[in-house]
């Protein structure tokens, strides 16, 4: 009998579920039913306090179209692992005590960048672990995709198309707000595939001044409204010469909600133009998985239970120039995946006249 436990941590997206389904369907179709599989309830927080649901076969049936997670989850900082919690339990033993008990043989966590260095840790502490990359934000080192960006492309992309229209009714000026924590991976795509016509991105730092002459720029040529994607974690030129300590204090004194507010304000002081504000959220992440996260993830998936049933683990399932690859999870374990600001399509992007606001 082959024990395989499942876990999502971590900010939720769309193709959990449907990379679960995959898990099990290949297990099962590989071991001939001869396969017990554990789901754990919130992320690591159901590994450590032993909270789990048994999953079968028709439990995953349909979830190839379901976002969210069965499963719950949640946010276990890595920085705070090794602290014990407000009972004094050591977190790591108590992961590695449910492991035991339940007699696992394989541990599938589906997580981002800080959920996989803690699967790189039980890793490294005995666990037999397997890492899936789930995130909108697509920044998990060693792949170049991940399940959940691909959904929140189409979706920020659908803001900017569904923006527009109003922007042009209005003549206004639109800073749209995307996520992407503190990479540009989705603003990068969605605002080239909504036809932005400025684009500020983490690792391109921009300054204002150039965001207004573009502004400008445009109204010059005809165009009735502009649209400014901004990164939730856009910096200004000025920002980036700060050090960590500095940067930090910088942000604690920022009285906006988030930085297309400041943006907006400084735009329509600059530009005399009505600027307005548009923030998809979490929207990025909610609903079903588009067609191309079904296909990963069900990639993904088979990837993880064809390699468990052959014994295989400690890597992350990746796609590397189109191809299905299994990368250690110590290689990738605390390394953030950036845009590259000399990427061909950060280059096409410019060639087309959208503005990074760097120049
Ligand atoms: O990592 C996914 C993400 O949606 C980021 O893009 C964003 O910065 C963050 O999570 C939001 O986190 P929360 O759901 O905890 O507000």
């Amino acid at each position: 009998m082959l024990r395989v436990g499942m876990l999502t941590s971590g900010g939720d997206c769309q193709a959990l579920n449907a990379t679960m389904r995959a898990i099990v369907r290949t297990v099962t179709n590989e071991c001939k039913d001869q396969v017990e599989f554990y789901g754990f309830l919130d992320g690591y927080r159901g590994l450590m306090y032993g909270q789990y649901r048994k999953l079968e076969w028709q439990d995953v049936s349909g979830l190839l179209t379901t976002g969210g997670t069965i499963l719950g989850t949640s946010r276990t900082p890595f920085k705070l692992i090794h602290e014990p919690d407000e009972n004094g339990l050591n977190k790591v033993e108590a992961m590695k005590k449910t492991y035991k008990k339940l007699q696992l043989d394989y541990l599938c966590v589906l997580g981002g960048n800080g959920s996989l260095k803690t699967a790189n840790l039980l890793n490294e502490e005995g666990l037999r672990v397997i890492g899936l990359p789930k995130t909108i934000d697509n920044d998990t080192w060693g792949t170049d995709m991940t399940f959940g960006f691909p959904s929140a492309i189409d979706i920020a992309t659908k803001a900017i198309d569904d923006i527009k229209t109003t922007a042009s009714s209005h003549g206004r000026v639109f800073v749209i707000e995307i996520m992407g924590h503190k990479v540009g991976w989705i603003p990068l795509y969605a605002g080239v595939a909504g036809g932005a016509d400025v684009i500020l991105i983490p690792e391109i730092p921009y300054d204002l001044d150039n965001v207004v002459e573009a502004i400008e720029k445009r109204e010059k040529m005809g165009g009735r409204f502009a649209i400014v994607v901004v990164a939730e974690g856009a910096i200004t030129k000025g920002e980036k010469m700060l050090n960590k300590k500095e940067y930090k204090a910088a942000v604690a004194q920022r009285t906006d909600p988030s930085v297309a507010y400041a943006l907006a304000r400084e735009i329509e002081l600059r530009t005399g133009r009505e600027t307005r504000v548009a923030i998809p959220g979490h929207t990025q992440r909610g609903g079903a998985p588009d067609a191309q996260d079904r296909i990963f993830a069900s990639q993904c998936g088979a990837v993880a239970g064809h390699a468990l049933v052959n014994g295989e683990y400690g890597f992350l399932v990746a796609q590397v120039a189109g191809k299905m690859k299994k990368v250690p999870l110590a290689d990738i374990a605390g390394k953030l995946k950036y845009v590259d600001p000399e990427s061909d399509l950060v280059r096409e992007a410019r060639e087309l006249g959208i503005s990074f606001g760097d120049e």
